[in-house]
């Protein structure tokens, strides 16, 4: 199935506190974030779980920034002949997705891709704070899609226990989640493309605004569509602290990082 990636990079990466955004940091090899995000993408391709079709990046709006994610993706395209294209992004994650979701539309539309612009176009929306998602998560996002849901998320297992909490100043807690029903959700999340733009103009008119959106699936289950769960992988985690980025440069000084699913 064509597939067209959408990675989000338009977030600050205010609880990384690197003074420049998440996107931009270089981790320990020399090679910035978003760099390991596009090469897990064309890694996918090149071991054949996702039919590629173009990538968009949707970028923050500060013009340094962006002139500088740009770079990134102009030699990442000149170096892998993939279609890349840079769209800034908004206030918050869902925000960015939209902004991102307009410019996906175009790119899919001249693809001429399988039945056309409105022909089934599988998207994937992939954070680019995940820099090591192996292809195997990608490819088994890309065999749920095909095989007909609309929305696909892959998940792993929660370690801790997950509880509720009320009050102002000293909390209480409410209740326990049982552990065995939760799963942590990571990216790429896969979807069909027009499902996923009509969920998100429902959601757009709804209560709670952009940032109650913490993922995309949020919008389709909101539209009322089964959303399927694959496996995750654990490689799949989120750089969102500082103690995420030392365990990303340690996956990388012990060159686990490509190959940690096989263990
Ligand atoms: N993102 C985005 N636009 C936003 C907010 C987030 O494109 N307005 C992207 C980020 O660039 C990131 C992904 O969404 O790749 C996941 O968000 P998160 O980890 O929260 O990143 P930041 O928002 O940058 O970090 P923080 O919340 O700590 O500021
Ligand atoms: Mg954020």
């Amino acid at each position: 199935m064509r597939t067209t990636v959408l990675i989000v990079a338009a977030g600050s990466g205010s609880r990384l506190q690197a003074g420049v955004p998440k996107a931009l940091v270089t981790l320990s090899d020399g090679h910035t974030m978003l760099e390991h995000c596009l090469d897990s993408v064309v890694a996918a391709r090149d071991a054949g779980a996702i039919d590629l079709h173009a990538i968009a990046v949707v970028v923050p709006g500060d013009p340094d920034t962006a002139t500088s994610l740009e770079t990134v993706c102009h030699a990442f395209a000149a170096r892998t002949a993939v279609t890349v294209q840079t769209v800034p992004g908004g206030a918050e994650r869902a925000d960015s997705v939209r902004a991102g979701l307009a410019a996906v539309r175009t790119l899919a539309g001249s693809a001429g891709s399988a039945g056309g612009p409105f022909g089934r176009h599988a998207l994937l929306v992939h954070d680019a704070a995940r820099p090591f998602v192996p292809p195997a998560v990608f490819g088994a996002v890309v065999t749920a899609l095909e095989s007909g849901t609309a929305a696909v998320v892959p998940a792993v297992e929660v370690v801790d226990t997950i509880k509720t909490v009320a009050g102002a100043g000293p909390e209480e807690v409410t209740g326990t989640l049982q552990r065995t029903q939760l799963r942590a959700v990571q990216t790429p999340q896969g979807f069909d493309l027009t499902s996923l733009e009509a969920a998100h103009r429902l959601a757009e008119e709804g209560a709670g605004g952009a940032a109650a959106l913490t993922d995309d699936a949020m919008a389709m289950e909101a539209a009322g569509h089964r959303v399927s769960v694959v496996t995750g992988d654990p490689l799949g985690f989120k750089i969102t602290t500082q103690l995420d980025l030392m365990l990303a440069n340690a996956l990388l000084a012990s060159g686990t990082s490509t190959n940690l699913e096989h263990h």
